[in-house]
């Protein structure tokens, strides 16, 4: 099983450590991200639930609402909410600004496509790969990203994705390659040269290519 780009995100119900959540619901009209970790008390995810909890304002102020999921309880996600606090210098902080689903039986495992047959627990069960899955608005899946669970993500890089996942929501344009915000984007091949200018005010360049194709065309971020 698993979800591809343009699926309706699975409206799940599942006990989390800020109560039972139904996720359409839990998502309003915000956009979402779910990030999966193998375990509780582990060292990379560890890491990673303290980076979220910091930049915790940054996806707030892009609206989007955060969620972890791991396989272990709500009791033990309690237990290491203070671990990951005391690892990002906030012993005094009991909580995380976000939830963390309880998925104890795997079910929302298996159904996203998360695990991970090459890392096992000590029973030998398959555990929970990184899976990043960003769900707009519209509750549908517009960015999936799956790393192994050796392998911690780049938060900066998910920040960015979902700078450009908005951008280009509303507007006609796509991001080249290491776009940040801010930086020039390129207007959509599928713009005529006469929408162009009504579509781009601060006007465009088009680079001079071997072929004469005038595809590659930049204009200020809209
Ligand atoms: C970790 O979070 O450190 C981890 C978890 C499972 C396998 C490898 C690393």
């Amino acid at each position: 099983m698993g979800i591809t780009l343009g699926d309706v995100f699975p409206n799940f119900e599942a006990d989390t450590t800020a109560g039972r959540i139904k996720f359409h619901d839990w998502l309003g009209n915000s956009w979402g991200l779910l990030c999966s970790h193998p375990a509780d008390y582990t060292p990379v995810c560890t890491t990673e639930l303290g980076r979220m909890a910091k930049l915790a304002p940054e996806f707030k102020k892009r609206n989007v609402k955060i969620i972890a999921l791991s396989i272990d309880s709500v009791q033990d996600h309690h237990g290491w909410t203070k671990d990951i606090n005391a690892y990002i210098g906030e012993s005094s902080v009991q909580n995380l600004p976000f939830p963390i689903i309880a998925d104890e039986k795997r079910e929302l495992a298996v159904q996203l496509g998360m695990l991970d047959p090459s890392e096992r627990n000590k029973e030998g069960l398959p555990l929970t790969a990184r899976a990043v899955f960003v769900i707009g608005p519209d509750k549908t899946l517009k960015l999936s990203i799956l790393y192994p669970a050796t392998t911690g993500r780049n938060f900066d890089e998910i920040l960015r994705v979902i700078d450009s996942l908005q951008l280009t929501a509303c507007k006609k344009v796509a991001t080249p390659v290491d776009w940040k915000a801010g930086e020039d984007c390129m207007v959509l091949p599928n713009i005529s040269e006469e929408d162009v200018t009504k579509l781009f005010p601060k006007g465009i360049h088009i680079k001079a290519l071997p072929s004469s194709k005038k595809y590659l065309r930049f204009t200020p971020q809209p």
